[in-house]
């Protein structure tokens, strides 16, 4: 490709270092299609004869062919990389024609434009598994109705909610995901070709031909920006990160409330497995790889900081170290989003215990003191009367509704007969009624309106697919 300037041969083990054929060759399709639409701007602009371009366009397609019928094909023991490889092929298929594809186009302009091209079809691939996943979150919040469970702060009992409010917490997070996909992929769909090397192509092709037929929204603004940057890549991986994290935590949640210390939930034995020793067990080694795997995506977002970080303009080689961490970050992901989908699907809650957790363990403290805010009494002090009042609750090992009113009156004499309706689980959950609040009313509103916006989503991903 370069050998011309060259009077001695590269240190054959520093060769074989720097390629980057063994892992950019996935981006073959995309190196394809964009040749594809570089080879008509070159006839457009004149470069090409139309005969010529119909000889490169019939050879583009034999590479991608042959590329399908056979792995054993792209084994290319010379290959720099996927450009490289291209280039060569074309030259054994049609001869010096092959050559006339490079006229007016860098490797630069060409890696940045794959990289987009993958981006933007590992996004609209999330777009289309996401909310599967959501779905399943809604179909369980459903099943659970009115059922409640304990909510947790500092992994103490803090204050009931229903199943179903917990589950659209979930939902929620997977919503943002899904968004922030969607506003990366406005800042990836812009196209690169026509940038050349670094100061643009050294022919008048027409660039907004070229971005239209690769699906992209236009050309990108700058080429010293188009061809030094990878924000993009970056943003992406930071955005299936987040979603990673995400799963984490219901991974863990999922584990703990599996454990039969919570024993809220049985885990599905499809996505279980044993313990090569104890014979009793299940392990819910599904859930461990999530949580584990966000552990590797974190890897991977961090590498492409750090690959980038003080980078000169424009393009450095330090650039192709871009690569696998954003396709580990991808076939990461991909995999293991059906799997959480299917598992969710078939986790089974117990909401009888969840339901008799929530009943206990004071998590009516709160209601109690709001009773007393009724009566005008300061917060503070309600907090603190309460507050006794549990602790005089823990010496007699029972609960605030235990308590006649007399001793209710040892802490503030404005307890009435009353107070013990504010106590039942149901009207505890009920005084959270704000949007956003666990009240069922408004649990309700939230699992319609989670359920619209799924379905514009899936609208969304269609539209992109
Ligand atoms: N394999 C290279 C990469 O991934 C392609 C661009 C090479 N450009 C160059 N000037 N060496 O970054």
């Amino acid at each position: 490709m370069w050998s011309g300037r060259f009077r001695q041969p590269l240190d054959p083990s520093f060769e074989r270092w720097q390629r980057s054929f063994p892992f950019d060759r996935r981006l073959l399709p995309h190196e394809l299609d964009a040749s594809r639409a570089h080879a008509r701007a070159l006839a457009n602009a004149g470069t090409l004869s139309g005969e010529e371009l119909g000889s490169m366009l019939l050879a583009l397609d034999e590479i991608g062919r042959r590329a399908s019928a056979s792995p054993q094909y792209l084994e290319d023991g010379e290959a720099e990389d996927v450009h490289h490889f291209v280039e060569k092929e074309l030259a054994a298929l049609i001869g010096d024609l092959g050559y006339k594809l490079h006229s007016g186009r860098s490797r630069n302009e060409q890696i940045a434009t794959d990289l987009r091209l993958y981006v933007r079809a590992a996004i609209d691939h999330l777009q289309e598994a996401l909310p599967d996943l959501m779905e399943v979150l809604l179909a369980q919040a459903e099943a659970a109705g009115q059922a409640a469970m304990p909510a947790y702060t500092h992994l103490r009992r803090a204050e009931p909610v229903l199943i179903a409010h917990w589950l659209l917490a979930y939902v929620e997070m997977l919503a943002r995901d899904i968004e922030r996909l969607t506003d990366c992929r406005k800042r990836v769909n812009l196209c690169p070709l026509g940038s050349g090397a670094v100061a643009g192509t050294t022919i008048a092709l027409d660039r907004a031909a070229i971005a239209r037929e690769l699906g992209f929204a236009g050309p990108t603004a700058n080429s010293v920006d188009a061809t030094g940057d990878r924000d993009f890549v970056l943003e992406f991986s930071t955005a299936t990160c987040l979603l990673a994290l995400h799963l984490s935590r219901w991974a863990e949640e999922m584990i703990l409330f599996s454990t039969q210390e919570f024993g809220f939930l049985d885990l599905p034995e499809a996505y279980s497995t044993g313990s090569s020793a104890m014979p009793q067990k299940t392990n819910p080694d599904l859930l461990e790889l999530v949580r584990g795997k966000a552990g590797r995506l974190v890897g991977n977002a961090t590498a492409l900081m750090g690959s980038m970080k003080a980078l000169p303009l424009a393009y450095n080689k330090d650039l192709q170290e871009t690569q696998q961490p954003l396709f580990e970050a991808t076939d990461t992901m991909s995999a293991l989003l059906p799997l959480v989908t299917a598992c969710m699907r078939a986790v089974r809650f117990d909401y009888g215990r969840m339901q008799s957790a929530a009943a206990s363990g004071f998590m009516n403290a709160w209601a109690a003191a709001t009773y007393l805010v009724r009566q005008g009494v300061p917060f503070r002090r309600a907090h603190e009367q309460i507050g006794n009042a549990v602790a005089y609750c823990l010496q007699r090992d029972c609960q605030l509704a235990d308590l006649s009113l007399d001793q209710l009156r040892q802490f503030n004499s404005c307890f009435e007969q009353d107070f013990y309706s504010c106590l039942t689980l149901e009207s505890v959950l009920g005084i959270h009624d704000v949007p956003g609040g666990t009240a069922p009313g408004q649990v309700q509103v939230a699992l319609a309106s989670a359920k619209r916006r799924l379905a514009s989503m899936r609208g969304l991903a269609h539209a992109h697919a």
